[in-house]
Formats: structure tokens, sequence, C-alpha cells
């Protein structure tokens, strides 16, 4: 699902690591005044090849990665589990230049949120239900972070991953409400382990019978698939065949299947068009997410 863009050719400017807003600036500059395309990727950190697939895949088009670390503390609700992050300053730079990243952007809490930071970017449509119900302030705290850190980078493209198909609807919304439209969104497809579990940071969580478990994930997107590709083309029927698969799987606690638009994040009716079945459950105390772009046939 990413843009066709045409191939730039690299600048010649050393890697960077970044920590302050004025080093991005000063560092944008340079990038600028050679010419280059800038690529923002977004994380969290914990870097897995989820992530790394975003950075090689805008650096092979000749882009100028700037990878941006920061736990945002905003998208957490109080009981969530920002304490336990995983956290890997070292290793994450490490991995994101080796996957072609010319920059890393890990500021402290501090700069993004100095004190008397007062300013919270809320978000409509996409962000009400699924996710957005079950996290009140979370999207809110993802629009925020990402759009300081547009408005800091100032990249030409925005890399997400689509394994957080909500996050993409919202923050499409937000470039399109907030007219940063003249960045391109460009959203890569889940990268998944070779069992097909979707690559996440929190997988990290799971003992070995809940990383078996979570195999459930993919497992009731095929069984969904499998149903459309017997003919049916009515939204519920096709997320309860997904949700079944998740109620029947031993340390799964599912909490949604459905199937939905990928824009505005409305429940449909008829897979007649653009959809996404999206599934989230939890194993053991881990919270997981999964989707799959259907196609009817
Ligand atoms: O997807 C994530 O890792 C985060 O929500 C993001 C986009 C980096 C904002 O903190």
């Amino acid at each position: 699902m990413t843009n066709s863009s045409p191939e730039h050719s690299a600048v010649a400017i050393r890697a960077a690591f970044l920590r302050s807003v004025p080093e991005v600036r000063r560092h944008v500059r340079e990038v600028r005044a050679q010419g280059g395309q800038i690529a923002l990727v977004p994380t969290m950190g914990a870097l897995h090849d989820g992530h790394l697939a975003l950075v090689r895949s805008s650096a092979a088009r000749g882009e100028h990665v700037i990878v941006s670390v920061f736990v945002n503390p905003a998208q957490f609700a109080p009981h969530e589990d920002l304490d336990r992050y995983p956290r890997q300053e070292s290793a994450d730079i490490a991995l994101a230049l080796d996957a072609g990243a010319r920059a890393i952007f890990a500021p402290t809490a501090a700069d993004v949120y100095p004190d008397g930071f007062a300013t919270t970017i809320e978000v409509g449509g996409p962000s009400r239900g699924f996710e957005g119900a079950l996290r009140p302030n979370h999207f809110a705290g993802v629009a925020t972070v990402v759009a300081k850190l547009l408005l800091i980078v100032r990249p030409d493209r925005l890399v997400l991953g689509q394994k957080d198909a909500q996050q993409v609807a919202v923050v499409r919304q937000m470039l399109r409400d907030l007219n940063l439209d003249d960045i391109d969104l460009v959203v890569h497809p889940i990268v998944r382990e070779d069992d097909g579990v979707a690559m996440s940071s929190r997988n990290r969580y799971l003992n070995p019978d809940q990383r078996r478990a979570a195999r459930a994930m993919p497992a009731s997107l095929r069984a969904a698939q499998h149903e459309i590709d017997a003919g049916e083309t009515d939204a519920q029927r096709i997320a309860a065949a997904a949700r079944r698969v998740l109620e029947e799987a031993v340390g799964v606690r599912p909490e949604y299947a459905a199937v939905v638009d990928p824009d505005t994040f409305s429940p449909l009716a008829q897979l007649d068009g653009p959809a996404v079945l999206c599934v989230a459950a939890r194993v053991g105390p881990t919270r997981l997410l999964d989707n799959a772009v259907l196609i009817p046939t």
C-alpha cells in the first residue's frame, strides 16, 4: 500500500543522533540545502523488523530517513504499560542506522512536553470506537505527538505501519483537517513472524504459551478470508468467523472483531468496497491487535 514515489539519491550528510528540536531543525536545513527528500518514521523504539521494513523501504527510495524514538506518555492511560514499555536506545540507534536511517531523533519527555504544555489535538471521526473506546485518551496522545513530530521535522513523507490500522485512519484524518496533506502518508503492509503473528514491540511481553496462543490472531483473519472466498459478503458474519477463532483459542480473550471502512473506521454492513477486518484480544495481560485488508471476491 506504499504510495509510489520517484527515486531520489541520498544526500551526503553524516548520520546523526539528535536529541533536541534545534538539532533536528539544523539537520533538516542541511538535508534540504542538498535537495534531500525526508521521510519520517515515528516509533516508540524497541525496534523490530516491522519498524525496520519501513526504514528500509524509504531508504531504498533514496529518501533521507529520520526515525523518531519516543515513548509517548500522552498515549498511555495510567493503568497501562508506560513504565515497563521496552526501552533500548543504543540498540535502536544501531538497528535504525543499519536499516538505512540517516538520523535518529530521540527527544526527552521534557523536550516534547515542556512545563506549561497545554495543547491537545483531538481527532474525531475515526478516533471513535474500537481502540478509541477502549483507550479513551490514546488517539489524542498519538495525534498530538505525531503533529508535533511533523511540525518539528517537516518531512516530505510520513511512514506508518498498517498494523495499527485505526491509528493510520486517525493520522490521515488529522493530516487532512490540519492542512498537513502536503505530507505524503505512506502505509507499509504488516510484517509478520514466520508463524503469521504480526510483529509488535509488545510481543516480547508474551511467555512461550502466550506466544503460541497469539497465533489465533492471524488464524482469525484467515478464517474470515475463508468465508469471503466462499462468497460471504455480510460483514457481521465475516467478523463473527474471526471472533469464533479467538473465542475458541485457549488463553485468548477477544475484545473485538469488526469489518470497518479503512478511512472512517465505521463498521460496515456489507463487503462491497474497501474494508479492513480488525481484531483485538488479550493474551494474558497483553493486548494484541491485528487486521487484514479485505478483498471481496
Ligand atoms: O505507532 C507508534 O509506535 C506510536 O503510536 C507513534 C506513531 C510513534 C506515536 O507515538
